[in-house]
């Protein structure tokens, strides 16, 4: 039992005097676990994201060792248990187009076993949304404890950002400014220590995220992954678990509308991947709090971004740690009076509480908020013809004369169209022009991969122009930057007005009010439609049931049968 005089779900397993009870301690005792720790006290999940094909998440089995020291100590019984890992860096054809399903493993996983409350080891970038959204579904006493991020990468003196490094100087020797065995001898440089992406891509983002949600300690996100204070929070973290289990400290006491509408400021305020934007939404559908994508421009889109960090800005995770992290940032945010201080967090303390001491180390890293790096800089979502349900863009990491533009369209009808066609010197291109991309959202691809930051084509790029408008129903990589349109929803595969344009049509963008038009009369458009037909379907398998019940971007793309949650009640014992 326990101190509230609850029943541990795990009782249910271990607390049994009879056949089953047996069955249930006997086989665990195959490990040698000796027969007091099944005396009611709480069993804690440890759901580990670890592999070896996940590289961001490859230090996550000595991370658990640090964790289960702080379960041991709190009067807890550990137990860690794999889920499916998402390495963003491997897998194809995009990590997107599993997040939903290692939900499922993760929902499943804690439901089906003898668990009383769990530990979340996230890192890399679907591992966060995944690990949550699953965990939410059942809404125990949960926990979350992310990798870290990497040290700064360094070469010749130039401070190499994850991603963001590869997409400049990739673009660099593409326009024939660097060899290709400079750019080959720097992948070394780049990734040099255990860990997450150290830009605010969306691996940072959506460890600030689980921070700014209350879901982690205070101060855990920008520990990075090699600092012997990440053990120390994995330690913190195993005790403070087994009293929320005492407490019955569940999620949906913490994850309320006030904590995402404090994500939703503090993803503006960091500079925060676009990708953010899915995965709250996704997770508000898990846990049942009404967040509609208005939300994030309506809460967000005039919060000024106060983090230099890349791709925004300068600097990456390693000076973000030093000079405060998260709490120093809603420090910030609490004295202009952009956060909701009451919300509660993991610790048991508001959030207010927890950042009133928050000091900031660095102002030229996390500047004051009268003094912002970029002024009004949150996501802004797009409404207009072309995009019905939505469409997102980034203002803090576009150009700002771009963000007001009218040009010709460039259609390309999917990822594989635009490769073997952006580097033909005859293509009809030119700076002015709006690049558009097709079937690449969350049915088109499927999956909704990370392409829509479009490299530009080699003539523009030659005469030093850096960015164009890019229109798509993808998504684009944390660690992009770019004046790019993303998520538009419906999506052409669905059918949106974005499967409608064609070459020459002209787009006119107008982010200061809002709005992504295409210009070609209802009439036209309709006849278009009327020609229009729906891409195959995947033949079978997991690619089948992900077209057939994947939600829109707009809405979060979680699957329609996923939204809520079945909670942690028992299931039935089939012994
Ligand atoms: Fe794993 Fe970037 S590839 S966080």
């Amino acid at each position: 039992m326990s101190e509230k005089g609850r029943r541990l779900r795990s009782a249910a397993w271990f607390g049994r005097r009879d056949k089953n009870g047996f069955m249930y301690r006997s086989w665990m005792k195959n490990q040698g676990h000796p027969h007091d720790l099944f005396d009611g006290r709480p069993v804690i999940g440890i759901c580990n994201t670890w592999s070896e094909l996940t590289p961001c998440n490859a230090h996550f089995r000595e991370l658990a060792e640090w964790v289960k020291r702080g379960v041991w100590e709190a009067g807890g019984f550990p137990l860690e248990f794999p889920v499916m890992s998402l390495g963003e860096s491997q897998l194809r054809p995009t990590a997107m187009l599993f997040r939903n399903l290692a939900s499922m493993d993760v929902e499943e996983s804690i439901r089906g076993n003898p668990i009383d409350g769990v530990v979340l080891l996230m890192g890399c970038d679907k591992t966060t949304p995944s690990l949550m959204m699953g965990a939410a579904s059942c809404d125990l006493p949960t926990i979350g404890l992310s990798g870290g991020p990497m040290l700064s990468g360094r070469y010749r003196g130039r401070e190499l950002g994850s991603g963001t490094g590869i997409w400049q100087m990739s673009e660099e020797v593409r326009a024939g400014r660097m060899s290709m065995d400079e750019f080959i001898a720097t992948e070394s440089c780049m990734h040099r220590s255990k860990g997450h992406c150290m830009t605010m891509g969306t691996a940072s983002t959506m460890a600030s995220m689980v921070e700014a949600l209350g879901m982690s300690l205070p101060g855990s996100a920008a520990i990075p992954a090699v600092d012997a204070r990440r053990n120390t929070v994995a330690q913190l973290t195993g005790r403070r678990i087994v009293e929320m289990v005492k407490e019955d400290l569940v999620m949906s006491r913490i994850l309320t509308r006030a904590a995402f509408e404090n994500a939703i400021r503090a993803n503006a305020a960091i500079g925060g991947s676009t990708n953010a934007v899915i995965h709250l939404m996704a997770l508000a559908g898990r846990i049942g709090v009404d967040l509609k994508l208005d939300d994030w421009d309506r809460l967000g889109s005039h919060v000024s971004c106060i983090v230099d960090l890349q791709p925004s800005g300068r600097h990456l995770m390693e000076d973000f740690f030093y000079a405060g992290g998260v709490p120093a940032v809603l420090r910030e945010l609490l004295g202009a009076g952009l956060l909701n201080a009451e919300a509660l967090t993991v610790n048991g303390r508001t959030i207010g509480e927890n950042v009133a001491e928050a000091e900031n180390w660095n102002r030229e890293v996390i500047h004051a908020y009268d003094q912002p790096f970029k002024p009004e800089s949150g996501i802004a979502v797009l409404r207009g013809n072309l995009a019905p349900s939505g469409a997102v863009i980034k203002p803090s990491a576009a150009s700002p004369h771009l963000l007001t533009h009218r040009g010709r369209a460039v259609v390309f009808s999917s990822i594989e169209d635009f490769r073997a066609r952006i580097n033909d010197e005859a293509l009809e291109i030119d700076e002015t022009s709006v690049m558009v991309l097709q079937n690449c959202g969350p049915k088109g691809y499927p999956g909704m991969a990370e392409v829509g930051n479009m490299p530009l084509p080699p003539k523009v790029l030659r005469k030093g122009i850096t960015d164009m408008v890019r229109i798509s129903d993808a998504r684009m990589s944390g660690t992009a930057y770019g004046t790019v349109v993303l998520h538009v929803s419906p999506e052409a595969a669905a059918g949106g007005p974005l499967a409608l344009v064609r070459d020459g049509d002209f787009i006119s963008l107008d982010v200061p009010n809002r709005t992504v038009t295409l210009e070609v009369p209802d009439e036209e458009l309709a006849r278009r439609r009327a020609a229009w037909t729906q891409p195959p379907l995947p033949e079978r398998g997991w690619a089948r049931l992900y077209v057939e019940r994947v939600m829109q971007a707009s809405d979060g793309a979680d699957f329609d049968f996923l939204v809520g949650g079945s909670g942690a009640a028992v299931p039935r014992d089939s012994h």
